[in-house]
C-alpha cells in the first residue's frame, strides 16, 4: 500500500508531496519532491568536469550504490500515519511506480562547478545544487567548489535506492538546494591517552563525509603519550606506548591526503603547555615542571594535574620556547590546515610548586600572579605559533576564562577559543569580548561522558547499600556521576535540542563559526572509538549544517528520528561501527517508540 492511499482512506490530512521513502541526513536546507514518483536508474556516467576529486568521489559514491543496493530501513512516513499509529499497517517497504515506468532512465550525473581549483579551507563555498526533472535523462548537479560537489554526491548517494526488482531507482523529480549553516563542523579524536591505528581514524573520515561533518580536529599527544614521529627530535616518540604506536609523517600524510580527497579538514592540536611530559621530557627534562609528582586528587589543594599523569611545560624557562619552535615549526609544514590548535586548557597551578624557577620568580615579586605567567606563555609562544603563514591558531577557552581560575590578562581576539565549560554562558561571554567561538560544550557534545571513572583504588564504588531514593538522596554510584566527571551520556537527542546560539545577540552569534564533538580517549581505542563517535556525530552534523527548526522555528528532533535510525544503518553498512540507537522495531515502526503519544511537532510540517 502506498502512502498517499494510507492517507487517503484514514481521510484525516491531506499530505504536500510525495510520501519520503529516502531520507538524507543531514537534511537539506531546502529539498521539494514532485509527485510523479520513482524513477529507474541506469548505469550513471558522469559529466562535466574531469577534476579527479570530483571523479574520485563520484566512483566511490557509484560503487557504493551499486554494491550496497541499499534499501532504507527507516523511512518517514507522511504526517497522517502519525495520527492513525499505532494501529497503522508498518511501514512498507515497496516503492509504488505510478507511472509505470513510462519515465526513460536516469543516465548521466551532469556536474558543472565554477571553480575547481578552489582549496579546501575555511569558509570554504559549500554549496550545492541537485536537480532531478522528469524531463531530463541527466541529475545535475551545481557548484562554486569541487567541496560543493563532493557535498552533492553524499546526497545523491543516499537517494538512489534499490527497487523490488533488484535495479536502482531514484525518488524524483526533485530539487535541493543547500548550504551549511556553520562553515566549522566538527568530531575531535585523541590520540594520546591511547593509539587509534589508520584505519580506524580513516573509517571516522568515511562517517564524517557522509554525514558532511568537514572538520578533523586531532588531539594528537597529552601528558600520558607522544605518538608522532619528530625529525628534529626523534626521541619524543621514545613515550609513545609502542614501537607500533607510532604515527610517521608519511602515516599522516596518508590520513591527510585520504580526508582531503573527501572533503574533511585536518586540524592538529599540540596541547600546550598544560597537558604536556611524554615527549618533551625526552628532548630535555628541565622544560617539564612536576612530571614525577603525585596528582593528588584526593589531596585536591595539592594536586598537580587534573588526571595521571602530571607534567606541564616550564613556562619560564627560554629552552622550552625553543624546543616548541622546533616542534611547532615540523608540524606546522606536515599539517596544511590554515588553522592549527595549541591547546591552553587545564593550566593547574600545584604543577609549579615543583618548579624552582617559577616559585623563586614569584619570590621575587609578591605582587605577580599566575595570570602574568600564563601571560608570559601568551606574549612569548603566540608570535611562534602565529610566525608560518600567519597561522590561525585556536585555543581551549581556559586562556580567557580560567576553569580552575587561571587565565592570562590579555590575549589577542584574532585566536578562536573553543568553549567547552559552562554552556551557552561561555559563547556569549567570550563572543561578546570579540572571539571567534567552536562551540565544545562539555555538557552536550563530549562524547566521552556517562562511562564511569578510570582512575583505579576508589574507594566510592564500595557502598553496597542504595540510599532511600524516595528522599531523594542518592550518591556517587546512584544518582551521581558514577566517576564521570561529566556524566551522563549525551545522547543523539540532547546533542540536536542544542540550541547554542540562544540569548546571543546578531552580532555574537555572528561569531560562532561551528562546533566540535570531542571524544576524549582516557576509555578509547580502535574497539570502541566508532560506537562512541557514531551516530551521534551525525546529530550533530544534522545541526550545524541545516539546524534543528523546521521552517516555522519548531523543533525538528522527533521527526530526526526515522532519519538518524536509517543513517545509523547505512553507516554500518558503509564499514563504520555505529552503536544501534534502540530496537530495530522501532526503525520498522515508525514513531511507535516515541515517549509521547502527542506528535504535535510533527504537525507543523517541516
Ligand atoms: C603550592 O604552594 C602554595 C603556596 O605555598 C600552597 O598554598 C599550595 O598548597 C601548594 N600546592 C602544592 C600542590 O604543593
Ligand atoms: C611585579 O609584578 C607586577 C605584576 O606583574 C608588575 O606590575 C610589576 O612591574 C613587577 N615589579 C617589578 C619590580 O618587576
Ligand atoms: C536566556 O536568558 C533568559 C533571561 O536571562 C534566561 O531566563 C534563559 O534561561 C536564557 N536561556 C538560555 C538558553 O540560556
Amino acid at each position: 500500500m502506498h502512502f498517499s492511499q494510507v492517507v487517503q482512506m484514514v481521510g484525516l490530512f491531506t499530505v504536500v508531496g510525495e510520501a519520503v521513502k529516502v531520507n538524507p541526513l543531514p537534511k537539506p536546507t531546502s529539498i521539494a519532491w514532485g509527485t510523479s514518483g520513482a524513477r529507474s536508474v541506469g548505469h550513471l556516467s558522469l559529466k562535466g568536469t574531469s577534476s579527479s576529486v570530483v571523479v574520485n568521489a563520484w566512483k566511490r559514491a557509484y560503487r557504493t550504490v551499486t554494491t550496497l543496493e541499499w534499501v532504507p530501513q527507516a523511512i518517514e512516513a507522511p504526517i497522517a500515519i502519525y495520527y492513525v499509529f499505532p494501529t497503522a499497517a508498518p511501514a512498507k517497504r515497496e516503492v509504488s511506480r505510478q507511472n509505470g515506468g513510462s519515465h526513460s532512465e536516469l543516465t548521466t550525473v551532469i556536474f558543472s562547478i565554477s571553480d575547481t581549483s578552489v582549496p579546501l579551507q575555511q569558509g570554504v563555498d559549500e554549496s550545492y545544487t541537485l536537480i532531478v526533472t522528469e524531463s531530463s535523462s541527466s541529475i545535475a548537479i551545481t557548484s562554486k567548489t569541487v567541496w560543493g560537489a563532493l557535498n552533492a554526491i553524499t546526497t545523491l548517494q543516499q537517494l538512489i535506492i534499490c527497487d523490488s526488482h533488484g535495479g536502482l531507482e531514484i525518488e524524483q523529480p526533485v530539487t535541493i538546494k543547500d548550504a551549511p549553516l556553520y562553515p566549522y563542523r566538527g568530531i575531535m579524536i585523541d590520540t594520546g591517552r591511547n593509539f587509534l591505528t589508520l584505519p580506524k581514524i580513516k573509517e571516522q573520515i568515511d562517517g564524517m563525509a557522509l554525514s558532511k561533518l568537514n572538520v578533523l580536529h586531532w588531539h594528537l599527544d597529552d601528558s600520558q603519550s607522544w605518538p608522532i614521529q619528530m625529525k628534529i627530535y626523534p626521541q619524543m616518540t621514545k613515550d609513545a606506548y609502542s614501537v607500533n604506536e607510532i604515527y610517521s609523517q608519511a602515516a599522516i600524510n596518508d590520513v591527510l591526503a585520504y580526508a582531503q580527497a573527501r572533503g574533511v579538514r585536518v586540524i592538529p592540536e599540540v596541547d600546550m603547555p598544560g597537558h604536556a611530559s611524554s615527549g618533551w621530557k625526552q628532548v630535555d627534562s628541565s622544560i617539564v615542571a612536576c612530571a614525577n609528582s603525585w596528582w593528588s586528587n584526593d589531596n585536591w589543594p595539592l594536586h598537580t594535574a587534573v588526571e595521571p599523569n602530571p607534567g606541564q611545560l616550564e613556562i619560564l624557562n627560554p629552552k622550552t620556547y625553543k624546543v616548541v619552535k622546533n616542534v611547532y615549526d615540523e608540524l606546522s609544514a606536515l599539517f596544511s590546515d590554515d588553522f592549527f590548535h595549541v591547546g591552553g586548557d587545564e593550566l593547574q597551578t600545584g604543577c609549579y610548586n615543583f618548579s624552582t624557577i617559577t616559585t623563586d620568580w614569584f619570590a621575587a615579586n609578591s605582587s605577580r600572579t599566575y595570570a602574568d605567567l600564563l601571560q608570559h606563555w601568551v606574549d612569548t609562544a603566540m608570535p611562534i605559533f602565529k610566525a608560518p603563514n600567519n597561522r590561525k591558531l585556536i585555543m581551549w577557552e581556559d586562556v580567557v576564562i580560567g576553569a580552575s581560575g587561571v587565565h592570562a590578562n590579555t590575549v589577542p581576539t584574532d585566536i578562536v577559543m573553543q568553549s567547552w565549560n559552562n554552556g551557552i554562558a561561555n559563547i556569549k561571554a567570550l563572543t561578546s569580548m570579540g572571539y571567534e567561538v567552536i562551540v565544545s560544550s562539555s555538557d552536550w557534545l563530549y562524547l566521552d561522558c556517562g562511562y564511569g571513572g578510570w582512575v583505579s583504588n576508589d574507594p566510592r564504588y564500595d557502598i553496597n547499600v542504595n540510599p532511600d531514593a524516595a528522599t531523594g538522596d542518592s550518591n556517587f554510584n546512584f544518582g551521581g556521576n558514577g566517576g564521570s566527571w561529566c556524566a551522563p551520556y549525551k545522547t543523539w537527542q540532547r546533542i540536536y535540542d542544542y540550541d547554542f546560539t540562544a540569548n546571543l545577540t546578531a552580532a555574537e552569534a555572528e561569531k560562532v563559526i561551528g562546533v566540535t564533538a570531542p571524544l576524549w580517549a582516557e576509555q578509547v581505542d580502535d574497539t570502541v572509538v566508532s560506537s562512541k563517535m557514531w551516530p551521534r556525530a551525525a546529530a550533530l552534523a544534522e545541526l550545524s549544517w541545516s539546524g534543528n527548526k523546521d521552517a516555522n522555528g519548531n523543533k525538528r528532533t522527533t521527526e530526526l528520528t526515522q532519519r538518524i535510525f536509517n543513517f545509523r544503518e547505512y553507516l554500518v553498512a558503509n564499514g563504520i561501527g555505529a552503536a544501534p540507537l534502540a530496537p530495530k522495531y522501532c526503525l520498522q515502526h515508525p514513531h511507535s517508540c516515541d515517549l509521547y503519544y502527542d506528535q504535535t511537532e510533527l504537525s507543523h510540517g517541516s
